[in-house]
């Protein structure tokens, strides 16, 4: 049963989470690179694009916080809870760019954090090797995700590309400490699962 200070931090991270409040805070990878000129069209694909990897970044908050809430023991428990506040950087750069490509987060950011955090409580609750596992294969469809939207960006749109260059570089790392901490291969089904979910989330995410 889960102690209620867990239950105090975890509504803290939600809260967090949902309005962008975060104590962590390494240099914007864009920092320092130029405003590239791009289209109306060309500016609403980017931001579509920036959105849906915000929203991504949110499920990763909710997945680590539901992870860590479920965990089986506190060393693991601290892994999720430091893993989610280094990804904080990964939201904050997204929603600054989000920002100068004047446009928003996705609307339905609320609920794909209240449901990510319950699939991430469930993997929580299987124990240290699945919920390590889980890590390993979130981190790899996102960084899946990411290399389709590299491609896919306008090409002069320096300030976004750096961003999502710089957070597929650490999600790969991430996946890879999860290996390294224990995590177990995911069976297939769930794979296809959770790749089915992802691509709700991106299809939406885009648009609102
Ligand atoms: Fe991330
Ligand atoms: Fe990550």
């Amino acid at each position: 049963m889960p102690h209620i200070d867990h239950l105090i931090i975890t509504l803290d991270n939600a809260v967090r989470t949902l309005h962008g409040i975060h104590h962590h805070g390494r240099p914007d990878p864009a920092a320092g690179i130029s405003q590239a000129e791009l289209s109306d069209s060309e500016r609403r694909h980017a931001a579509g694009l920036m959105r849906v990897d915000h929203t991504g970044e949110i499920c990763a908050q909710a997945l680590y916080h539901g992870q860590a809430f479920a965990a089986k023991d506190n060393h693991i428990r601290r892994y999720m809870l430091h893993a989610a506040a280094e990804e904080a950087d990964h939201l904050n750069w997204c929603k600054r760019r989000l920002d100068e490509l004047e446009s928003h987060t996705s609307m339905l950011n609320p609920l794909w954090y209240a449901g990510s955090f319950v699939i991430g409580a469930a993997a929580g609750a299987a124990g240290n090797g699945w919920n390590l596992g889980f890590v390993v294969e979130t981190e790899r469809q996102v960084k899946s995700h990411l290399d389709k939207h590299l491609q896919e960006l306008p090409r002069q749109d320096e300030r976004s590309r750096v961003i999502l260059q710089k957070i597929r570089e650490e999600e790969v790392q991430h996946a890879d400490n999860a290996i390294h901490a224990g995590g177990k291969p995911l069976p297939e089904t769930i794979k296809r699962a959770m790749k089915l979910i992802s691509g709700v989330m991106t299809t939406t995410a885009y648009r609102i």
